[in-house]
């Protein structure tokens, strides 16, 4: 358990003009912080040794919520920490351009912290702002993305958005903070909190598809031993066929967008569907679907139905699912589960594509690992998604199911092992059910 005493979030060591600020937060001093907050880049300061923010320091010092400080409460309020005044100071500090996920030495953003204390309220002050700086964010990537060349732009985004950014904002500042007077507070890098989730794995598309892929039992892993798919999701892959096809019906129309283990396409199989299109990149995985005795989605599968409609299409969806397009391609259940591509890539396929290849009353579904490595990721991502699926003209509607952690609890243990980043770490799953509007 953290120790979230002040004393051990600001210590002694901290430079005066960042402590100022860090007190000034932990006591809902808003009037003293106010004028402090005047200067660019005050808001995200960060203590050099804690990596402790404002943000983090007014939560914390709500301690745990109970009886005696929930405003739920008032009987007892008079007696606890006023929530009104914590929220209104994290309120100001995001105003002033306080960070939503910089992490401190727990490994904590402000939000986690929050959801540690059973703080809703300000926990959801902490999702409301990481939703508006993505949305922000997708804004700007689309602006940059207009002139820049495709292949160029697909490592240098990956690199910058696919790394870690509990690295990038730790390391960074403090280093920066190290270097300077201690009267001067550096303006903190404005970029810093326009960082979208990270993918499964912490490769970029293109050096993804160029790597050399094991299947071993139960996972399909890089050379980097990125999970690219493992077996415990295939809890996941029947819900979601269930989802996509209610009653499992057969002879329907099925897109699906990334083989990996052939996990989600066995089970489309088994309802017996008039067309089943399947959207492959990697070579070897394409490889393994060919010559593996222990693939039944070669030649054969495809030979077993009419002309074209059981197919693998080898390439990147980018440049296959036009072409279904232009053959006049609809389909009653689309789903799409790639790796190592941002979600800028999955926001275009939903934007650009599903409303055009989905069938009236057809169903569009995809794998939700979205911020999976921390719970308020994941809650912001969830807003974000529903709000670029309206702008689609497509509707959602969640559906939360249980995730079995046994396995699934420690880095490096049990599914995890041999495995490089465990990029799931939540106990529920928001399954995605997804229909053209109105
Ligand atoms: C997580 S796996 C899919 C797992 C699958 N749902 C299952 O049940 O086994 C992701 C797959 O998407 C493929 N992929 C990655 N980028 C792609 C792209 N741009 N177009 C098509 N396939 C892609 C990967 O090679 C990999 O086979």
């Amino acid at each position: 358990m953290p120790d979230d005493a002040i004393e051990a979030r600001i210590p002694a060591s901290c430079p005066v003009t960042i402590s100022e600020i860090l007190r000034r937060a932990w006591h809902h001093d808003l009037a003293g912080l106010k004028a402090l907050l005047s200067v660019p880049g005050r808001a995200s300061v960060q203590e050099p040794t804690t990596g402790e923010t404002p943000l983090h320091a007014a939560i914390r010092s709500c301690g745990a919520r109970t009886q005696k400080n929930n405003n739920e409460a008032p009987a007892e309020k008079s007696a606890s920490v006023d929530i009104e005044a914590a929220k209104a100071v994290v309120h100001e500090l995001f105003l002033s351009g306080a960070i939503w996920n910089d992490v401190d030495s727990n490994n904590e953003t402000p939000g986690c912290v929050a959801a540690r204390l059973a703080q809703d309220d300000l926990y959801n002050e902490c999702v409301s702002a990481g939703m508006r700086a993505e949305l922000l964010f997708g804004l700007l990537d689309g602006y940059e993305a207009l002139d820049s060349d495709a292949e160029e732009e697909d490592e240098d985004n990956g690199e910058d958005k696919a790394n870690n950014r509990e690295d990038a904002a730790t390391n960074e500042d403090t280093e920066h903070q190290d270097d300077a007077p201690e009267d001067i507070i550096l303006e903190s890098d404005p970029d810093r909190a326009f960082l979208p989730p990270q993918t499964e794995g912490t490769v970029t598309s293109a050096a993804y598809l160029r790597a050399n892929l094991t299947y071993t039992d139960g996972k399909l892993v890089d050379d980097q031993n990125n999970g690219v798919m493992m077996a415990w999701e295939t809890s996941i892959m029947r819900s979601s066929v269930d989802a996509l096809l209610p009653g499992l019906p057969a002879g329907k129309r099925i897109l699906n967008i990334g083989f990996g283990m052939g996990i989600i396409d066995g089970m489309f199989r088994e309802t017996q569907p008039s067309r089943h299109h399947i959207v492959e990149a990697h070579p070897e995985v394409l490889k393994h679907v060919e010559t593996s005795p222990d693939c039944t989605f070669g030649k054969d599968w495809e030979a077993s139905a009419s002309e074209g409609a059981y197919k693998i299409y080898a390439g990147k969806w980018q440049e296959v699912v036009p072409g279904l397009l232009e053959q006049g391609e609809l389909y009653d259940a689309i789903y799409f589960d790639t790796f190592g591509e941002d979600y800028s890539q999955l926001r275009m396929f939903f934007t650009e594509y599903v409303p055009a290849l989905l069938d009236e009353g057809g169903i569009f579904g995809f794998f939700n690992g979205l911020g999976a490595d921390r719970k308020v990721c994941y809650d912001v991502y969830t807003k974000v998604v529903e709000m670029h699926l309206a702008d689609a003209g497509l509707d959602i509607e969640w559906n939360e199911l249980d995730v079995d952690m046994k396995g699934l609890e420690k880095e490096g243990k049990g599914e995890w092992s041999g495995v490089k980043r465990r990029y799931w770490t939540l106990d529920k799953y928001r399954l995605p059910v997804i229909t053209l509007m109105g």
